[in-house]
């Protein structure tokens, strides 16, 4: 790891273990130019022509008769607007006489051990040892306008977090009507762009195609991260592949309204943009006021998408998620919403908390339609106070008697929210977020409260303190149930209306930053109608996001892979549901649903008091698989070797611990195939002159069945291959752990 000033070249580097980052300096005019991203270089000699700053007729020095064309072909480190470059702009900025043209340019910088905060905002961190910064600030002498642009390294990931901070240096006012996090251009070598799509129920599947002349984007304006879209873009050499190839990832640490953009030009350079979306954005910066653009992470792989998979993994787990669990087994909970939804009381809710306290399970999990008069989802959020009609003797009793029986106790919120047919409402109707004049648009019978204003967040904190300190909780589920819509509020004058989404963020994130500083030991985890909101901004706050409401195992196969491209399992919200199950109404074996479960956080989500003996058995049997190997799973590398997504046919991923001592392989046959051939699959991550005794997972008793016979060396496992003996039944799974012989 290292950024280094290279004076003679005029270059900035910036190294991390496999991956060399250049900016350069045009001298004269001070322009700031993107030299290079890649495979790490031992000697930089010459990389400053890669500017190509002397080739007639763009030089701007010695032809400033066709400066437009240097501005629209030159490869910008951050691009100007309305100056020339007709490429997608990082930046647009309104001034006091309406124009908006920027054009920030070099005028000193700053390389510093460590990794300074972003104020209000989620971000990457590392220790001094860990980490370095480099702050090129530049400005635009016209407006007034300082940009710092920001740039870390990490010792130990192949990653870099971007970010830019704006600061009104002037005597006048000034919008921001843009400001992306990260701007790079690069010669097209030829891309496919793989995004993540979906809806409710089913998040983030995979799609990869080809970048063409134009512009590719994924955005979203619903004011979450969104189920729809994800804020990720990986960019790739069109023949990657997991292991081989090279992958360009962009992946924005923000919660909110985003675009990622890359768009390939004229002369086949490609840029690519990510940050807030611009549309229906506007910051206004009265002189002296500053704004932080939210942090995106690059990263570069030249063996493809696994090695990025797994730089990911390693950033996110050691340089953003904060909580005390990180490293932690997490409680085995069970959750009632799939078991009761909102008819519950406290003796339906303590019948599952005996049975499941029997079978080993750790956590009882209160979902929605414990508070106010919540019978069903049209009324009552915003009054968070126990309803004690339906949890007779209150929540401190319910609790005592969960926790005596050896089990911690969750409780859900959905503290964004507010009903119309609550008490909140009728108290502060201005509460909820209004167009003047427009009727508000209702979503799951909900509007949203504003919680750009203090006084609200204030006091929606204040009845979660007072829940949380009524009765020993040890988790908290965190709901947010709609997209955003109806952006006006009273709060805000008409030249600031266009910070309401940013600012509606920004209250998201104060409000997790308390409630994790009042109760340090909390276990966090983030939800949206599922994964409508998982992204690594909510991963600061919480080590683990419901991943989908969809807990159908087949369908969790894509979700979860493609999650799993980008996030540790352990950040992974899983449980084990019933069947037929809720969403698509399939049968899946119990076992099955178990495996997918465990390659996640693992849980219930069923009325484990109606379950048949059969699957009582099957529970304590993962249960014990869990314990034996929830570290593997949360600590370890992971490799995808086969995607359901792509092959329709089957699933197979890895996971091997640092030491390539032990290692799961989790099968899962989708449907059942006739006549067909045991399937040999190339495994990875391990020690090719070790031998390793393959084990099968035995589910119905938490115990490993050794094979006979089975002691192959690593080698033959990676280059020809372990064999997966072929089964008959359809969505039918193997666990198999393999482990190093004497
Ligand atoms: C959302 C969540 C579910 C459940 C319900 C409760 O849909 O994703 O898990 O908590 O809300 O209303």
């Amino acid at each position: 790891m290292g950024i280094t000033w290279q004076e003679g070249q005029r270059l900035f580097r910036l190294d991390t273990p496999n991956t060399t980052y250049l900016i350069g300096v045009v001298d004269k005019e001070g322009f700031l130019g993107h030299v290079y991203y890649g495979r790490r270089l031992e000697d930089t000699a010459g990389a400053e022509e890669l500017l190509r700053i002397l080739e007639a007729p763009f030089t701007p020095e010695s032809n400033d008769r066709e400066r437009a064309s240097f501005m629209d072909s030159f490869p910008w480190e951050y691009s100007a607007h309305g100056v020339g470059d007709f490429r997608e702009s990082s930046v647009r900025v309104r001034d006091r006489n309406g124009c908006s043209a920027v054009m920030l340019t070099y005028v000193s910088h700053e390389i510093r051990s460590g990794k300074p905060p972003l104020k209000g905002l989620p971000a990457t961190f590392g220790g001094e040892e860990q980490t370095q910064t480099l702050e090129i600030t530049c400005e635009d002498r016209v407006l007034g306008l300082r940009a710092i642009l920001s740039y870390s390294v990490f010792r130990d990931t192949d990653a870099i977090a971007r970010s830019v901070r704006f600061e009104n240096i002037g005597g006048s006012e000034l919008w921001l009507e843009k400001a992306l996090s990260c701007c790079l251009d690069m010669d097209d070598p030829g891309l496919d762009a793989i995004t993540l799509h979906g809806s409710w129920a089913r998040e983030r599947h995979m799609e990869r195609k080809p970048v063409g002349h134009g512009k590719f984007s994924v955005s979203t304006l619903r004011g979450a991260s969104s189920h729809q879209e994800h804020p990720f873009m990986a960019l790739l050499t069109s023949g990657a592949n997991q292991d081989q190839g090279e992958v360009y990832g962009f992946h924005l640490v923000y919660s909110g309204n985003f675009l990622i953009q890359a768009e390939v030009n004229q002369f086949d350079s490609v840029r690519v943009v990510a940050g807030i979306n611009p549309e229906d954005f506007s910051w206004k910066l009265e002189p002296g006021e500053a704004f932080q653009t939210p942090e995106v992470i690059l990263t570069y792989s030249a063996q493809g998408l696994g090695a990025m998979t797994r730089s990911l993994h390693d950033l996110y787990r050691n340089h953003l998620i904060r909580s005390p669990y990180l490293h932690k087994k997490r409680p085995i909970l069970i959750n009632n919403w799939e078991a009761t939804y909102f008819d519950f009381d406290e003796k339906k809710l303590l019948a599952i908390a005996q049975e499941s306290a029997a079978l080993g399970i750790e956590m009882l999990v209160m979902d929605d339609g414990w508070f106010g008069g919540r019978c069903d989802d049209s009324r009552a959020l915003g009054d968070w106070q126990v309803n004690e009609e339906k949890l007779k003797g209150g929540l401190g009793k319910l609790v005592e008697q969960v926790n005596a029986l050896g089990m911690k106790f969750g409780i859900w919120f959905e503290p964004e929210m507010i009903s119309e047919e609550s008490e909140l409402y009728r108290a502060h109707p201005d509460w909820a977020l209004e167009v003047p004049g427009r009727t508000r648009t209702r979503s799951r019978n909900q509007y949203i409260l504003d919680i750009s204003r203090r006084e609200v967040r204030d006091h929606i904190m204040e009845r979660m303190f007072a829940v949380l300190h009524s009765a020993n909780i040890e988790y908290v589920k965190w709901d947010m149930n709609r997209s955003l819509t109806d952006l006006g509020s009273v709060a805000l004058p008409p030249d600031r209306m266009g910070e309401l989404y940013h600012r509606y963020v920004l209250g998201v994130y104060e409000m997790q930053e308390r409630l994790i500083s009042e109760f340090p030991d909390l276990l966090l985890e983030n939800c949206s109608g599922g994964g409508g909101r998982f992204d690594p901004g909510m991963l600061y706050y919480s080590p683990q996001i419901w991943c989908s409401d969809d807990t159908d195992a087949i369908e969790r196969l894509t979700i979860q892979e493609s999650t799993a491209m980008l996030y540790p399992l352990s950040a992974i919200g899983a449980h084990v549901s019933v069947c037929p199950n809720h969403t698509v109404g399939r049968n899946t074996p119990f076992e099955t649903r178990g495996y997918v479960a465990l390659a996640g956080t693992f849980g219930y989500e069923l009325d484990v008091t109606k379950l048949s003996a059969e699957d009582r058995a099957l529970v304590s049997g993962q249960i014990s698989v869990y314990h034996r190997f929830h570290d593997l799973v949360r600590e370890g590398d992971y490799f995808r070797l086969a995607s359901y997504q792509e092959n329709k046919s089957f699933d197979c991923f890895q996971i091997c611990d640092r030491e390539k001592e032990k290692s799961l392989v989790f099968y899962t046959q989708v449907l059942s195939r006739p006549n067909r051939r045991s399937r040999i699959l190339r495994l990875k991550g391990l020690d090719e002159r070790a031998v390793y005794r393959i084990l099968t997972v035995d589910m119905n008793s938490g115990t490993l069945t050794e094979d006979t016979g089975r002691l192959v060396s690593g080698a033959v496992l990676m280059w020809g291959g372990m064999r997966l003996e072929n089964f008959t039944g359809d969505f039918r799974s193997r666990l198999y752990y393999l482990e190093k012989a004497e």
